[in-house]
C-alpha cells in the first residue's frame, strides 16, 4: 500500500512506530484489545484531557474512542480525578467490605429502572456472563437467545456466530457443542423472535439496545417493546446489555429512555467513570441466586451462583464511579453530549453535501457513525425510523479515512465514536476542519 496519505502518516508518528516496534515483540499483534490493532501500527497515546488526547510524537487529537465508551465526562474529569485519588489515598485494595461501594451501589439503585440489587463485576464481560449464569439458574433453562453481530464481551457463549458469512464461531478455542445452548436471530424480526421463544425452552434473550457495535446496525424500540412482552409471555427473562448504553443515552440508560424495564442489566464502563468496573443489576429475586445463607449449606453448596473476583468494587473504581454517576443523575452531561453530537452530525452532513461526497453522518444519543461510499443512504433520524439500514464505510475505505483523519487530528471508533460532554464548538470545529483535509487527500490520492 502506498500514497501521501500512508507516507504522512508514517512521517509523523516515528515514536509511535518504535514504541510498536517493540510491542510486536511482546503481544500477539502487538496490541492488548483487538480493536487497538491498525496497520502499518498504531498511535502510542502520552495523555489526555476532555475531548482530546495527544501522543508521544507531540500530536493532538479530537478524540472520539473516550475509552472505548466509559468517558461521558471526557477525560480526566477534575472531580473523578480527584475523588480516586482520595479514595487510592486510603488504600486500593481492602479485601474487605468499605463504605464506597455502597454509595456506588446506591447511585445505580438510584439511576438504574430495572435495579434492586446489584452486584459488582471488574469488566462488562464478567457481567454478561453473570447475567447469562444468573438467568439460566432462575429459569432453570440452558438456551439463551442473541442477536447476529451483537457484542456482549468475549467469554465462550458469547462469541459464537458473530458474522452473516460464518456458520462457525468468530472465536476457535470454544467447544462446539457449547453452542447447542445459543440461538443467534437476525434483530429487529419480531416473528423469528417469537418462534424462537415458542417452545418455552429460553433462559434469556441478551442484546445491546441500540444494535450491534454501539448501534451501528440500529435496534428500533418498538422491538425492544416486542422482546419485553414475549419473554414475559413465555417466562424468559429480558437482558438488557448497557455496557455502552448506560448511564449515557439517559442517566438511566436506554431502559429510562424508552421505558422499558428489563428484568437484569449489564454495565461496564461510564459505570466506573474510566477505571475498571462492571455491574450486574435487576431484581431481587434473580439476583438473589447470588445469596450465601447462614446454616442453609444445601443452597450454599448447589442451589446459589458462586462470585468471586479480586478487584470487585475496588475503592478507586467505586469512587470515580460513584462521582460520575453523581455529575450524570441530573442528565445535564447527557443533554450536552446528545446535543455536541446533533451539531457534529449536522456540521459532518453539509460538509458531505458541499463536497459532493457519497456520504452521511447520522447519531443516536452521543453516539455517531458514517456511511461513505456508493450509494451511502441519506441521513436520517435513525431513533425515528424503523427501517433505517444505514451502509457504513466501504471496508477499502476505512483506513485510509483514518490514516487522513490521524494526520489532521483526529481519532475515530470505528465507523464513528463516541462523543463525551467535555467535547464542544472548538473539537466539531476541529473535525470537521480535519474531514474536509481528509476528503481532498483521499481524493488525491485516488481512494475516492
Ligand atoms: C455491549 C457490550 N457488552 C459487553 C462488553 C464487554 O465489556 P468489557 O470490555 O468491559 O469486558 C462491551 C465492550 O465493549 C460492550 O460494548
Amino acid at each position: 500500500m502506498s500514497g501521501k496519505i500512508l507516507s504522512d502518516y508514517e512521517k509523523l508518528h516515528p515514536n509511535s512506530r518504535a514504541l510498536a516496534n517493540r510491542a510486536a515483540k511482546l503481544f500477539p499483534s502487538g496490541v492488548t484489545h483487538d480493536a487497538r490493532s491498525f496497520f502499518p501500527f498504531p498511535i502510542y497515546v502520552e495523555k489526555a484531557v476532555g475531548g482530546k488526547k495527544s501522543d508521544v510524537d507531540g500530536n493532538t487529537y479530537v478524540d472520539f474512542i473516550g475509552g472505548h465508551g466509559s468517558l461521558l465526562l471526557g477525560h480526566r474529569h477534575p472531580e473523578v480525578m480527584d475523588a480516586a485519588a482520595k479514595a487510592s489515598q486510603r488504600g486500593t485494595h481492602f479485601g474487605s467490605s468499605h463504605n464506597l461501594e455502597i454509595d456506588w451501589a446506591e447511585l445505580v439503585l438510584q439511576l438504574v429502572p430495572c435495579a434492586e440489587k446489584v452486584r459488582f463485576t471488574s469488566s462488562g464481560t464478567e457481567a454478561t456472563m453473570m447475567a447469562l449464569r444468573l438467568a439460566r439458574a432462575y429459569t432453570n433453562r440452558d438456551k439463551i437467545i442473541k442477536f447476529k453481530d451483537h457484542f456482549h464481551g468475549w467469554h465462550d457463549i458469547v462469541v459464537g456466530q458473530q458474522k452473516d458469512d460464518q456458520a462457525l464461531p468468530s472465536s476457535i478455542g470454544v467447544p462446539s457443542n457449547f453452542y447447542e445452548s445459543l440461538i443467534v436471530l437476525e434483530p429487529n424480526d419480531e416473528d423469528t423472535l417469537v418462534e424462537a421463544l415458542g417452545r418455552n425452552d429460553i433462559a434469556a434473550v441478551i442484546i445491546e439496545p441500540t444494535g450491534a457495535h454501539w448501534g451501528s446496525n440500529p435496534i428500533h424500540k418498538k422491538f425492544l417493546e416486542a422482546i419485553r412482552t414475549h419473554t414475559t409471555r413465555t417466562a424468559t427473562l429480558f437482558i438488557m446489555d448497557e455496557v455502552i448504553t448506560g448511564f449515557r443515552t439517559a442517566p438511566g440508560g436506554i431502559q429510562e429512555k424508552y421505558k422499558i424495564t428489563p428484568d437484569l442489566s449489564t454495565h461496564a464502563k461510564i459505570l466506573a467513570g474510566g477505571f475498571p468496573g462492571g455491574c450486574v443489576t435487576g431484581k431481587s429475586q434473580i439476583m438473589d441466586i447470588l445469596e450465601l445463607r447462614e446454616s442453609d449449606e444445601v443452597w450454599n453448596r448447589e442451589e446459589r451462583i458462586a462470585h468471586q473476583g479480586t478487584y470487585n468494587a475496588n475503592p478507586v473504581s467505586a469512587a470515580a464511579g460513584s462521582k460520575t454517576l453523581d455529575l450524570i443523575a441530573g442528565g445535564e452531561h447527557n443533554h450536552l453530549a446528545d446535543a455536541t453530537t446533533a451539531d457534529l452530525v449536522f456540521q459532518l452532513n453539509k460538509l458531505f453535501q458541499a463536497k459532493e461526497l457519497d456520504a452521511s453522518a447520522w447519531h443516536m444519543s452521543s453516539m455517531w457513525h458514517l456511511n461513505l461510499g456508493e450509494n451511502s443512504p441519506p441521513p436520517a433520524d435513525v431513533e425515528n425510523t424503523p427501517n433505517y439500514r444505514p451502509s457504513g464505510i466501504n471496508k477499502a475505505l476505512l483506513q485510509p479515512l483514518r490514516w487522513a483523519l490521524y494526520n489532521h487530528g483526529v481519532d475515530l471508533m470505528a465507523d464513528g465514536g463516541m462523543v463525551s460532554s467535555a467535547h464542544g464548538t472548538e473539537e466539531i470545529t476541529l473535525t470537521i476542519e480535519a474531514f474536509d483535509l481528509a476528503i481532498n487527500d483521499l481524493r488525491n490520492d485516488g481512494y475516492l
